[in-house]
């Protein structure tokens, strides 16, 4: 279905030589760059995929960001999960709609707006985080994804809460189907992650260090044993590669390490 842009939609621009800008359409406003300007209003009523010229006459191909370039472009409060690593996530840790997932901390929203996604408008996610500088980036990431990106999916997307608080002190809720970790010392959080996740429910961690996997498994394996099995450690490694006339290869530059991603299921203790 052809869906015209509208003002007030987030688009990216694309300049012959694969550059990216990133705009908000305002009627009147107009963009400028190294090779000409743009008046908005030509942009609105294009459909996705049009090809626009500067005044200079630059070639611009105007699309709808997709989830992975608008996670490229937004604005950063902390370290976020590549989008390597999002797409492995939300097939390890079985996002599916419908889904009541519980992650901590939001960050910069990157890895929530994936889940809100999958978990689709039956779902939900409840995000914690403690602190408040980096929950009004999430926030303003989320608000501008699900709010101006119209390929966002607004309608198929699930519900957000929020909590703002320290995980390692407690969590409210009951029964979640899958718990997300993204922080530096998920073993302090086992205790209400074993409360708050329903028999069956997958855990998942993600960390940069090895050492981080090894004292997360040992305290699973002292304390919790009775209660979360580890069903896999995996990292990924996503090397891209380039067509230049004859010459086909990788890409000299790669994200070599991210992070590891830990995953536990947790189970009925024994009769
Ligand atoms: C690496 S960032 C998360 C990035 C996020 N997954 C993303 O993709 O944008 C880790 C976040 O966890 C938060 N955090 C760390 N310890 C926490 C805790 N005990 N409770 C709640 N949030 C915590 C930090 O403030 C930070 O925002």
């Amino acid at each position: 279905m052809v869906v015209p842009i509208t003002e007030g939609e987030l688009v990216h621009l694309l300049d012959r030589r694969g550059r990216r800008y990133q705009i908000l359409v305002k009627a009147g406003a107009t963009f400028r760059f190294s090779r000409g300007s743009l008046v908005h209003d030509e942009l609105i009523g294009l459909e996705d995929g049009s090809v626009v010229k500067s005044d200079h006459g630059e070639r611009l191909i105007v699309i709808r960001p997709t989830l992975e370039e608008y996670i490229a472009k937004m604005r950063k409060g902390s370290q976020i999960i590549y989008p390597k690593d999002i797409a492995a996530i939300l097939m390890f840790a079985d996002i599916y709609p419908g889904a009541r997932v519980l992650e901590a901390g939001i960050g910069s929203g990157a890895l929530t707006m994936a889940l809100l996604r999958a978990v689709g408008p039956h779902g939900a996610v409840i995000s914690y985080e403690r602190r408040p500088d980096f929950l009004a980036v999430a926030r303003s990431n989320i608000e501008t994804f699900f709010g101006a990106v119209a390929s966002a999916g607004t309608e198929g997307s699930g519900k957000l809460i929020v909590r703002e608080k320290d995980v390692y002190e407690g969590i409210e809720e009951r029964d979640i189907d899958r718990v997300l970790l993204d922080l530096q010392e998920p073993w302090k959080a086992l205790k209400h992650v074993d409360a708050a996740l329903r028999n069956g429910g997958i855990l998942l961690c993600y960390n940069p260090t090895v050492l981080q996997i090894f004292k997360l498994s040992k305290r699973l394996a002292l304390q919790f044993e009775e209660r979360f099995s580890v069903t896999g450690i995996y990292e990924v490694a996503l090397r891209g590669w380039e067509i230049k006339g004859r010459s086909i290869r990788p890409e000299n530059r790669m994200v070599a390490h991210t992070g590891f991603i830990f995953i536990a299921r947790k189970f009925a203790p024994t009769a």
